[in-house]
């Protein structure tokens, strides 16, 4: 798309009053088209909706979301309206763990608050306080997965590296960066050559439509795939490592991400092409151990299966793909067992997905 100006997901708007503004990621990459929350209800509708989508985006969204909240009511309804909009926020999306993170922390910044302080005041740079904690681990995460890259490279004599990705973990998820394409743009940044697989993930074609996406704005060289051609491609010896994000992960290290990701990193395992999960910590849910039992597994409208939705030269349009009486199943994300991944890439180092390391990390 010409023109297109954004390389942040959520901005605040440039006029008084401050709301933030995001990318309406519904018409990507067709259209470019901006929507601005404005209350607890927008926020609610943009996130349920997947006008933003990915963990890290969510989880920002949602601290505006529970700012906005109180804008409209006095001190006293405080609390109770928190409360309110943390419920309904939770409600809209089940599997990232960076949702309820948000409004729990801005939950404990209203409750630690002193008495007569400026509340709106304090729960506003909280959530920019989040956001750009995110934009700054996105950024950290790049320059340890830069590392694995740069091996590669050296052992290829600058060949090209050749990396898989599913969905789109990258900055239209996240604030800026991303997190399985920071390594990716810091790499081509710094002129090492890479060649990114990029699964199509139905049925919502985030990688088809999102990843592709900025890594053409960026230049990155690129080849979209359907999702079941990761697995041909390892046995061919044509993909060197895989990176993909994660919607939550435990404190034993399986990793919840879009649905897709187990079989890509089966694949990868039986071909022993190394797998990474590259994560911001506010995507660890330390309270977990077995994410297969007990990760909840969003499940979503049968629509998005049974059609499909794209350009037809002049507007976003749907088409019917499937037999009208033929059910459906949509789930959204399923669960990588730690055995299957190599290492975890965080802004505070690559660690192994293991009880351990994992607290280790939770604790530095
Ligand atoms: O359903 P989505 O588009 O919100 O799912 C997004 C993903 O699964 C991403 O891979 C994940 O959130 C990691 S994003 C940095």
């Amino acid at each position: 798309m010409r023109n297109f100006r954004f390389h942040s997901s959520i901005w605040l708007t440039s006029s008084e009053p401050l709301y933030p503004e995001v990318i309406d990621q519904r018409y990507l990459p067709f259209e470019a088209h901006t929507f601005i929350i404005r209350n607890l209800e927008d926020a609610c509708f943009a996130i349920r909706e997947m006008v933003v989508r990915g963990a890290p985006l969510i989880g920002v969204t949602a601290a505006y979301g529970m700012y906005l909240s109180i804008l409209d009511c006095s001190a006293d309804d405080y609390n109770e309206r928190l409360c309110m909009a943390q419920k309904a926020l939770n409600d809209t999306r089940p599997t990232a763990i960076n949702l309820y993170t948000a409004t729990r922390r801005m939950m404990e910044t209203y409750r630690q608050a002193e008495k007569g302080s400026d509340i709106a005041g304090l729960l506003f740079n909280e959530a920019n306080r989040i956001r750009f904690e995110e934009l700054d681990a996105c950024r950290k995460i790049g320059e340890y997965g830069l590392s694995l890259i740069l091996e590669i490279s050296r052992k290829k004599d600058g060949g090209p590296v050749n990396i898989l990705t599913h969905c789109n973990a990258g900055w239209l998820a996240c604030v800026e960066w991303g997190t399985a394409t920071a390594p990716i743009y810091l790499a081509h940044k710094n002129g090492i050559s890479v060649h990114v697989w990029v699964d199509e993930t139905r049925p919502r074609n985030q990688g088809a439509r999102l990843t592709a996406f900025e890594l053409g704005l960026a230049g990155v060289p690129h080849t979209i795939i359907p999702d079941n051609t990761g697995g041909l491609l390892m046995q061919q010896g044509k993909v060197d490592l895989v990176i993909v994000g994660s919607d939550r992960t435990t404190l034993d290290g399986d990793v919840a991400n879009k649905i897709g990701t187990y079989m890509e990193a089966l694949a990868a395992a039986d071909n022993q092409v190394p797998f990474y999960v590259a994560l911001p910590i506010s995507s660890f849910d330390f309270s977990l151990t077995d994410g297969i039992r007990n990760i909840p597994v969003e499940q979503r409208d049968a629509t998005e299966v049974s059609y499909i939705e794209g350009w037809n030269g002049k507007e976003i349009t749907t088409v019917k793909l499937i037999p009208d009486d033929s059910p459906v199943a949509n789930y959204g994300f399923d669960i990588t067992p730690a055995r299957l991944v190599t290492s975890l890439i965080t802004e505070k180092g690559i660690i192994n997905p293991d009880r351990d390391s994992i607290l280790h990390l939770m604790h530095s």
